[in-house]
């Protein structure tokens, strides 16, 4: 159980800051994280049992309960039915006490709670310093600029987290300067901007490459307007938070994968409910190497198809980096795991992945080895990151009701399809993308808390088989798109 405790002294009589505080329902007007607050049900904001339901700055919503109320103590206590922030079994008390001489006041805001494992610490902190200090300094503002001055008060601990600089930080980055090859990519100062309203300001510390950054940088997906900095899996360090985040501090160690683009950068600035802040034993490395690629295992195995101890999965580009993750992933669940490759060195790999059959594709036709496999069964669900010719040919090593499982286009575009096609083996064909499975801040919680759970237990190791200088980003596109990569690959900033 964790327990947090602060307090404070204010320069004002307990009855001001008791009326400054006591209302359940107005903490929106005075504490900078809530952003608006309302009592369910019509009830009376002071009566036992009343729900607040309130948005922090961020957009997080959160559902609390007043359980005791005493204006005789000036006491209240309160506990979290609902929130996207782990505080389980949360229970708050806030009370106040004249201090001797009468003019000033004791405030004392308390909890326990439990946590999920490895973030006790903190979550301690973002309760102590972001909620109960943040609210110390603002209730001080409001209150003893009504009171007669007396001597400056301060809190028991360090005051409320710095703001953030209003100064740009400067640093390097690769910038599309027109879509193109890899020597589109150019090493240029960039700045990150003081971070905003739910925005936070990150050293990176490491970025993970993937072959959207290809597409991105040729402007076959249009997710960014030269110039500009591609890339949209990295981890880091918090610098600075803007107002209203709470559930990040500076100095936390962060991670993330997804739009808009922006990664490929020493210094950047974005929205804080995209960030996940790493457990300790997630190395920044592992992490930018696996968000992505990972997080993308997770929903294409667990949620797009929901693979089944016994399943025979196909998994194109075995060796690659979302292949090799997707392949110890369906072994651990217990499927029967086929991948295909494009040389040996890479079956090789395949097979130390989980993979129980490699089929190297030079020189072999794929469809009639899963059919060999299967015994003319074929495949019940099959990945396929390549597109290009690939798809069709995919649909041909189908099981009966089998699953394809379109995700990439590594190859190129798929042509269009002809829906009759499926009618054969009453076939399904998904074309899911990891940034609608992870849009809700919850799922994006869900998802990378079962991805670190799966490299915590070993069950999934992120091979990081090549590194390269951020500032060298043309080379590692350069061999990515020859196929000369395996496994994760990271750009060090
Ligand atoms: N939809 C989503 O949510 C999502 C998320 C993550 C990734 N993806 C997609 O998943 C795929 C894999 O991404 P990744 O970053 O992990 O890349 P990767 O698999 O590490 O690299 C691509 C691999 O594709 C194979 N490939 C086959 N034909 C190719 C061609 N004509 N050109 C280049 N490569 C070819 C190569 O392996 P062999 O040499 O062994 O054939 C190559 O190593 C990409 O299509 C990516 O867009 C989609």
């Amino acid at each position: 159980m964790v327990s947090v405790v602060r307090s404070t002294i204010i320069n004002a009589p307990v009855e001001a800051v008791w009326r400054a505080v006591r209302d359940f329902n107005d903490h929106d007007k005075w504490h900078p994280v809530v952003a608006d607050s309302v009592i369910e049900d019509g009830k009376a904001a002071d009566q036992i049992g009343c729900v607040r339901r309130f948005h922090l700055q961020d957009g997080s919503e959160l559902r609390e309960q007043l359980l005791k109320l005493c204006d005789r103590t000036h006491s209240f206590t309160y506990c979290i039915l609902s929130s996207p922030i782990p505080l389980i079994g949360y229970v708050a008390t806030l009370t106040l006490k004249p201090v001797t001489d009468g003019s000033r006041t004791f405030w004392d805001w308390r909890s326990t709670f439990r946590t999920p494992p490895g973030r006790e610490a903190e979550l301690a902190e973002m309760v102590g310093k972001n909620v109960y200090e943040g609210g110390f300094e603002a209730i001080r503002a409001i209150v003893e600029a009504k009171a007669a001055p007396t001597a400056r008060a301060t809190t028991s601990r360090a005051t409320a987290a710095a703001p953030p600089s209003a100064a740009a930080i400067a640093g390097q980055g690769i910038v599309i300067s027109r879509h193109g090859g890899p020597e589109a990519l150019r090493w240029q100062r960039i700045e990150a901007l003081p971070p905003g309203p739910g925005e936070v300001r990150l050293r990176h510390t490491a970025v993970g490459l993937n072959y959207i950054d290809v597409y991105v940088r040729t402007g076959f997906y249009p997710l960014l307007t030269p110039p500009g900095v591609p890339g949209m899996e990295a981890a880091g360090e918090v610098i600075d938070v803007g107002p209203g985040v709470v559930n990040i501090m500076p100095g936390d160690r962060v991670a993330y994968a997804c739009p808009p683009v922006g990664a490929y950068a020493q210094v950047r600035t974005m929205k804080a409910d995209q960030l996940v802040v790493l457990p300790q034993e997630i190395d920044d490395q592992t992490a930018a190497a696996a968000m992505l690629k990972g997080m993308t295992a997770e929903y294409l195995l667990r949620r797009t198809h929901r693979v089944k101890r016994g399943d025979t999965v196909v998994v194109h580009a075995a060796a690659g980096g979302a292949g090799m993750l997707l392949c110890q992933w369906a072994r651990h669940i217990g499927a029967r795991v086929i991948g295909t490759v494009s040389s040996e060195d890479k079956a090789r790999l395949a097979r130390e992945a989980g993979c129980d059959f490699p089929i190297v594709t030079r020189g072999q036709d794929f469809v009639a080895a899963v059919n060999d496999i299967t015994g003319g069964k074929g495949a019940d669900v099959i990945y396929d990151g390549i597109g290009g010719e690939t798809l069709l040919k995919s649909l041909d090593a189908l099981a009966m009701r089998g699953h394809l499982v379109s995700y990439g286009p590594a190859a190129g575009p798929v042509a269009p399809l002809d829906l009759s096609l499926l009618s054969r083996k009453s076939a399904t064909l998904s074309r899911p993308v990891l940034f609608h499975y992870t849009a809700d801040p919850a799922d994006l919680r869900d998802i990378s808390s079962n991805l670190f759970e799966m490299i915590r237990r070993g069950a999934v190791r992120v091979p990081i088989n090549q590194r390269y200088p951020l500032a060298e980003a043309a080379r590692a596109h350069a061999d990515l798109e020859a196929r000369r990569t395996t496994g994760a690959t990271v750009l060090v900033p």
